[in-house]
């Protein structure tokens, strides 16, 4: 321990370190002033400083200063751009240094389930890898400038309805890959300062009284370094939290915890040394040497520009015949009022008072003429506004209809309640491309909407929640001053029904049961071979990528594999070069391909670039509950390199050999095929089994074939093969004996 903190903590008194482990108001840690330990601030996040002042509340009624409202989580992590992620990391944290805020709330990284979950907007991804690099680069850009982050909010928290109670009830496996992998990336990769615990529950457990979350898995198998603080309000049994590993409990003043804490020491029903360790853990995080905030600039301008240019790089063109890019020459209409006041971020903590914004319809100026269309807040239908549309759209060369989710449909604290766009918009889009083919659909959503017109129109250019630049960003990928590069984090269902979650969600008042486990997104549509309206990873450029010349080499159980792309268009363009890996091994109930690689490479028209991968043990394992570990099956493997999850353009197959065996569990009822798939006891079992062979006359061999023999065979319990093979009481005892032996050596 740091000696400087363990002196600090002889000094304390029992009062003062309990008050440490309790905010000191909204937006502070208490500290230990007397000892030169200062308060320190946190703010929101995550795509953005929601510096608030002392009339604070976490929600947002209250106005927060200025600040560059950077593209939402759902944008920035279809950049697939690492190196993007961190400069915009790095970007809030000059903001948080020049404004004295130690701590960034934020990444939020929870998974996408459903696409109904109100905040998932702020959310990254359905797929975990991505999530957690994504998450990873953003929190090393924001610690670089020497404040912390609070990658939130931990765990399985993916749902607003009932989000201070409900139960996420999943399999130990679920758990570990999908809801918890994000997590161990971004703590392994970037050690966050500190980690902000989620309001609900897991499998019955507060995650912010958690033991097994906050103690056995974050720190001991992770070694996560820094302290856990609560989400605001999620403490629920104070003392419980404490034990179990949270060390901040957010917002404060709490003086009722901090007496219970006081009066817990002194009842002995909490040990003052498990007070001690929360509190070195807090000291250590506020003690950290901190970065000179004295040059430190919050350049609102030069941010905004940023922000501009990180969102050109996210956006996503879903679908283009061609008509993309605009060119100024045409007579173009611009219809719906997000085309001059553009959604650009969405309702909750996470509201930015941004510093301006600029609608798409200002960028274009006199090339285009502009029709309201519809009412960007109100679901209603006004037939004169959609009959002047149409008339516009038939006197123009091109329409370009900008439509997206009022921000009543998406917000935190509760969920949307289906996946469609209003009403007025959907009828708008269809009558608009009734009339003119050359129809672009502009989306500004936070998650995915059912897009019935989408076979009629020409061009769809998804901006998602693209922050205070989405104007700026728009007007240049609609003209083709940048080239779209962004593909979808998450997968683009043809209808709500199609989710996996749909069944089991929200759940009721006592929880929600995860019942696709680990097949969630892409890893469902394409286990059950279902059709998708745009599949994870999807997007379009305004030029074409070949892939060629796959490798893949295995030496010391490290795999490398690389593929050369070149850009076959004429125009400059930047290729997400995705690698998913898929287990031929024959292991059951995998998902088809899981993403283990991206790399984002920028090629100019004939440029060629290799993209490189370096996989290890764990890019090819499942979580195994009977190992309690994550286990890679010995076998063939194959890594995909695809430009999206269903667009696979290289194949390449490697052997995988391991020594190590699933545990096997010998009793009585343990099954022949399972004893015979072992090899220590197929070793022992196999030359005793007679040869299986069709018997009798033809007639019983229709009745009764060799495979039945075989596959009833291998379904039997072991005690069955003590009629089979005519074995006494002894002798089946002297059979267990030796399959125990085997399985000890
Ligand atoms: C949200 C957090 C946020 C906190 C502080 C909570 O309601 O869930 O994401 O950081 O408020 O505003």
């Amino acid at each position: 321990m740091n000696e400087k903190v363990q002196d600090i903590i002889q000094k304390m008194t029992l009062e003062e370190k309990a008050a440490l482990c309790s905010g000191k108001d909204f937006w502070h840690i208490t500290g230990v002033p007397r000892l030169g330990v200062e308060p320190a601030m946190v703010s929101d996040g995550p795509h953005g400083l929601r510096k608030q002042d002392e009339t604070a509340d976490h929600l947002g009624v209250n106005e927060s200063i200025k600040a560059v409202c950077f593209p939402a989580g759902c944008a920035t992590a279809c950049s697939f751009d690492q190196d993007l992620m961190y400069k915009m990391g790095k970007a809030l944290g000059q903001e948080c240094r020049a404004e004295n805020v130690s701590v960034l709330l934020g990444p939020a990284m929870n998974i996408k389930r459903s696409p109904l979950c109100g905040r998932n907007f702020e959310y990254y991804s359905e797929d975990p890898y991505l999530a957690g690099k994504i998450a990873s680069s953003f929190i090393q850009g924001v610690q670089s400038q020497g404040v912390g982050t609070s990658p939130k909010h931990f765990a399985a928290n993916n749902q607003e309805y009932r989000r201070m109670s409900s139960s996420s009830n999943m399999s130990e496996r679920t758990l570990r890959e999908i809801y918890l992998a994000g997590f161990e990336t971004a703590v392994k990769e970037a050690a966050p300062w500190t980690m902000m615990c989620s309001y609900n529950r897991i499998n019955g457990v507060y995650a912010s009284e958690n033991p097994k979350l906050l103690t056995d898995i974050l720190r001991k198998e992770w070694g996560f370094e820094g302290f856990v603080m609560s989400d605001w309000g999620a403490v629920n049994e104070k003392i419980e939290a404490i034990k179990a590993g949270l060390e901040l409990e957010m917002p404060g003043p709490c003086e009722d915890s901090v007496c219970q804490v006081v009066e817990a020491v002194k009842s002995g029903a909490l040990s003052e040394e498990t007070l001690n360790e929360a509190v070195r853990r807090i000291l250590e995080i506020l003690l950290k040497e901190k970065a000179d905030a004295s040059n430190a600039v919050f350049d609102r301008e030069a941010d905004h520009h940023l922000a501009a240019e990180i969102e050109a790089e996210c956006a996503v063109l879903m679908k283009n015949n061609g008509l993309l890019p605009l060119s100024k020459e045409q007579n173009i209409v611009y219809m719906g009022g997000f085309a001059k006041k553009p959604r650009y971020q969405g309702g909750g903590s996470s509201h930015i008072n941004a510093t301006r914004v600029i609608g798409a319809a200002e960028m274009a100026g006199a090339h285009t003429t502009y029709v309201k269309g519809f009412d960007v807040e109100q679901d209603e239908l006004v037939e004169s506004e959609i009959a002047q549309a149409v008339n516009a759209a038939k006197a123009a060369d091109t329409a370009v209809i900008f439509a997206g989710l009022p921000d009543s449909f998406e917000c935190e604290g509760y969920d949307r309640s289906h996946m469609r766009l209003p009403k007025c918009q959907d009828e708008l889009i269809a009558r608009v491309a009734n009339v003119q083919p050359n129809t672009v659909v502009v989306l500004h959503v936070g998650s995915p909407v059912e897009m019935p017109w989408v076979n009629d129109v020409a061009a769809v250019l998804c901006m998602y929640l693209g922050g205070e630049g989405v104007g700026e960003a728009t007007h240049a990928l609609l003209y083709g001053e940048k080239n779209p590069c962004g593909r979808l984090a998450e997968s683009w269902p043809l209808a709500l029904e199609h989710n996996p979650s749909f069944l089991n969600f929200p759940g009721n008042e006592d929880g929600v049961h995860y019942a696709e486990g680990v097949f969630v997104g892409y890893r469902y549509y394409d286990k059950k071979k279902l059709p998708v309206q745009f599949a994870f990873g999807a997007g379009e450029s305004y030029t074409t990528f070949s892939y060629q010349n796959p490798v893949v080499e295995v030496k010391e159980g490290v795999i490398t594999a690389k593929v050369e792309v070149t850009n076959t268009g004429s125009r400059f363009g930047k290729e997400v070069v995705q690698l998913y890996v898929a287990d031929k091994t024959g292991t059951e109930n995998r998902p088809e391909r899981e993403l283990k690689g991206f790399a984002k490479l920028a090629l100019l028209p004939g440029e060629t670039k290799c993209a490189e991968f370096t996989l290890t043990q764990r890019d090819l394992s499942f979580y195994s509950e009977a190992l309690g570990d994550w286990f890679a099956p010995g076998g063939e493997y194959e890594i995909c390199f695809a430009h999206s999850s269903r667009d696979i353009r290289q194949v390449k197959i490697f052997a995988f050999e391991t020594n190590q065996q699933l545990p096997l569990t010998l009793h009585r009822n343990t099954t022949v095929g399972a004893l015979l798939k072992h090899p220590k006891t197929a070793a022992v079992l196999q030359p005793i089994l007679p040869e299986q062979k069709e018997e009798g006359g033809e007639a019983s061999k229709e009745a009764i074939t060799a495979e039945m023999i075989r596959q009833m065979f291998i379904n039997s319990p072991l005690r069955t093969l003590r009629g089979y093979l005519n074995y006494s009481k002894e002798q089946m005892d002297d059979l267990m004996a030796k399959l125990e032996q085997a399985l000890k050596q």
